[in-house]
């Protein structure tokens, strides 16, 4: 499946001042938020309708609402938190699961170190959150966690991603939609994203 990329005037110009050096953590958070909030509307496109009769003060009307699976939000900790009350705030019914993965430092593999998700997660539609794609070793673990719970509805949201992670991601998972951002450049010799915004989780928690 090929990745949308979400380039609204409204996310590009939040993602430049996320970028910027100078933004402290609170504005840091405020605007993975709102970019959380607009992402989750453009990917949410998609969601079925059904039809419903309500009755309006004036007449009986035919209108719309969501039907079909309900949603869970499962952040990829820690800096997919950050992405969390932005989804939450267009969508307070859905569930939150967490799964924690930490990089080794040498080898830049993900490890499992924890991961508590909603009963009914299988019967949901699951929208994998982490705000940064780099190698995407995390992203490609994360949702196999899901896939062998036995999950078959997934999404990925992420707000800046890298050409390898993309790469990585599609191919490991070529059934789950993802949902980018901005596209950047390049992994350093760090594995940090190129131009990027730095260490999000850092950032968002003001750790550095
Ligand atoms: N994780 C981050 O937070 N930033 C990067 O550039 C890469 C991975």
């Amino acid at each position: 499946m090929n990745p949308m990329i979400m380039d609204h005037p409204l996310i590009q110009h939040k993602i430049s001042l996320l970028r910027d050096k100078n933004t402290g953590s609170k504005e840091f958070r405020e605007l993975i938020s709102e970019i959380a909030m607009l992402m989750c509307y453009e990917a949410t496109r998609d969601l079925p309708l059904k039809e419903v009769e309500i009755e309006t003060p004036v007449a009986m009307a035919k209108t719309k609402v969501i039907s079909g699976r309900k949603m869970a939000f499962v952040p990829i900790l820690r800096a997919g938190l950050g992405m969390v009350e932005g989804m939450l705030a267009l969508v307070p019914a859905a569930k939150v699961g967490h799964i924690g993965l930490y990089r080794d430092p040498e080898t830049f593999e993900p490890h499992e170190y924890y991961c508590k998700l909603p009963m009914d997660i299988v019967s949901r539609e699951v929208y994998v959150l982490d705000p940064m794609l780099a190698t995407g070793g995390s992203a490609v673990d994360a949702i196999q966690m899901l896939k062998d719970k036995g999950v078959k509805h997934i999404k990925f949201l992420c707000v800046i991603a890298a050409p390898e992670g993309l790469k990585a991601l599609t191919e490991a998972h070529p059934d789950v939609q993802v949902y980018c951002a901005n596209l950047d450049e390049k992994l350093n010799e760090h594995k940090y994203i190129v131009p990027g915004l730095g260490d999000a989780g850092d950032r968002i928690f003001g750790t550095k």
